[in-house]
């Protein structure tokens, strides 16, 4: 029986190279392997530092020699000695029931983050049974964050790797968008009995979705867990995940045994960085990348933005952790409360209820959202002012959302949805209805107060709801009490 799981995500595979290019366009050649890229190396330091890392002062490139057709060079530059940074962790928060009502803390140590040269990419046509190259990428600069095996399902992956995309666009190390290969996943998986040693690894490779690699690692735990139970074994293989079929399927690789014949790259000399302390005098600044300089300028990581927003607001951490995680939607929030009176612990409520909820059932982000930040204020200052009931601020929601222009008090007069301030008015309600109803009267007058809301809910109907209920409660009590 196997009680314990055990399974090695690590590789999340981050391209550089677009935002490179279009930077370097007027500076010399700035491509691997000729010369390296200032822009990648400065990355990875920023990468490494956030993800609490050791930057190594000195590290190395090697050429790591196999032949496959998405390899044109026949090597690939890698630092498989002395990589760019080691030893770091990485905090994620996950929810563990689906409700967001409770959040647990885990951490995933970092191995290490190295550069490294992107492949080609083989698409296999079995229709056709033959096997397309995509040489785009091939050779453009990449950097590598390896994970150690500190998970053990696939939410909790899925979590470390949206926690690590969302550090990464906060440092603007990459855009991290994964539909565009910007971001890729290789996730080692394996079982093992506890206190035994962990078992054969699956590899699978490529993944391009947070949803696709919760789904991959957990279809792989038990796949493997069947496996092993009906007597089977686990193959040391590489896998690709099917995201129709929802499983994973072996690769055609160029598996089995490599002798990838290490050796250090001729061309890159080994990267020298430096800090305040080990900076030499009169250094041209362009020449060096200083790791303190970069240290000073990091920006707010998540977390922080995250305990901010908790300061500032008031707000759950839950929901600051929501606020973070979709995008877009922190500042949709800040712009609301700045145009509205309404306090921020109510303002997040409905963020995260309403526009939230009506966001994702249309695949929208927060700035894609029909109504602005400015005509969501609009409306709760309506409802702030006791203009308008709530749920009549929830019809006008729906109509807003619909986008047709009109304002939130526009809404509200077509249809009618004031609430009745005048004090007067009210209290003529409230007395035809008292004089209405003697048996509720006496039953109330006779201690049975709940039947207060009875009359309160004939009131609600003689003025179609347009009545405000805490202060017709008010005047229906002091009648009764006269
Ligand atoms: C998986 O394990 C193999 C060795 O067992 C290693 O070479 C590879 O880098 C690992 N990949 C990941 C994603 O951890
Ligand atoms: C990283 O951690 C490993 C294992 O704990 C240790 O051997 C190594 O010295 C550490 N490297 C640095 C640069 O701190
Ligand atoms: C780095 O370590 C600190 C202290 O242990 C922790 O609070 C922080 O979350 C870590 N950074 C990341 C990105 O996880
Ligand atoms: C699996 O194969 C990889 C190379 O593909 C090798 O590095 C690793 O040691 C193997 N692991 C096991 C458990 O056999």
């Amino acid at each position: 029986q196997l009680t314990s799981l055990w399974f090695c995500f690590s590789k999340a595979h981050v391209c550089l190279i677009l935002s490179l290019l279009s930077k370097s366009m007027s500076k010399p050649c700035v491509l691997f392997p000729q010369v390296l890229n200032r822009r990648c190396v400065e990355a990875a330091v920023m990468t490494g530092l956030a993800l609490n890392c050791t930057i190594n002062k000195k590290s190395l490139f090697d050429r790591k020699h196999y032949f496959y057709a998405d390899l044109p060079a026949g090597y690939q530059i890698t630092q498989q000695r002395v990589p760019i940074a080691v030893n770091g962790s990485l905090s994620y928060s996950l929810c563990v029931d689906n409700k967001m009502s409770q959040m647990v803390t885990k951490t995933v140590r970092i191995k290490q983050i190295q550069l490294e040269q992107d492949s080609g990419k083989s698409l296999h046509d079995d229709a056709r049974s033959q096997t397309l190259v995509d040489l785009n990428r091939a050779g453009v600069g990449l950097m590598e964050v390896v994970m150690e095996p500190d998970m053990c399902c696939g939410e909790e992956a899925a979590a470390a790797v949206r926690e690590l995309q969302l550090i990464l666009q906060t440092l603007g190390s990459s855009q991290a968008i994964m539909a565009e290969g910007q971001l890729r996943v290789d996730a080692n998986i394996s079982v093992h009995h506890p206190g035994e040693p962990y078992g054969v690894r699956t590899e699978v490779k490529n993944i391009n979705s947070m949803r696709f690699l919760a789904k991959a690692v957990d279809y792989e735990i038990q796949r493997q867990i069947k496996e092993l139970e009906n007597g089977g074994t686990v193959l040391n293989e590489t896998r690709a995940f099917d995201s129709k079929l929802g499983c994973t399927v072996p690769m055609r690789d160029k598996e089995g045994k490599q002798d990838y014949r290490f050796m250090p790259e001729p061309n890159l000399p080994p990267l020298i960085l430096y800090d305040a302390k080990s900076l030499p005098a009169n250094v041209n600044h362009q020449q060096v990348v200083n790791i303190d300089w970069i240290h000073e300028r990091l920006p707010d990581l998540p977390s922080v933005k995250r305990a901010k927003l908790v300061e500032l607001y008031g707000i759950l951490p839950e929901h600051s952790f929501t606020l973070v995680n979709e995008d877009g939607l922190t500042e949709f929030f800040e712009d609301v409360v700045k145009q509205t009176q309404m306090k921020p612990k109510k303002v997040i409520g409905w963020i995260l209820s309403d526009l939230l909820s009506h966001l994702k059932q249309h695949s929208l982000t927060a700035k894609e959202s029909p109504i602005s930040s400015f005509l969501l204020a609009d409306l709760l200052n309506l409802l702030e002012n006791g203009d308008i009931s709530s749920s009549a601020a929830k019809q006008v929601f729906e109509e807003l959302w619909k986008g047709e222009g009109k304002t939130p008090l526009e809404i509200v007069k077509e249809k009618q949805l004031e609430l009745i301030k005048d004090q007067e008015e009210l209290e003529q309600i409230c007395q035809a209805v008292i004089d209405e109803r003697e048996k509720e009267v006496m039953a109330i007058k006779e201690g049975n107060e709940k039947v207060i809301n009875k009359l309160i809910g004939l009131v609600r109907k003689a003025t179609r709801g347009r009545a405000n209920p805490l202060l017709v409660k008010q005047i229906l009590e002091k009648k009764l009490s006269e």
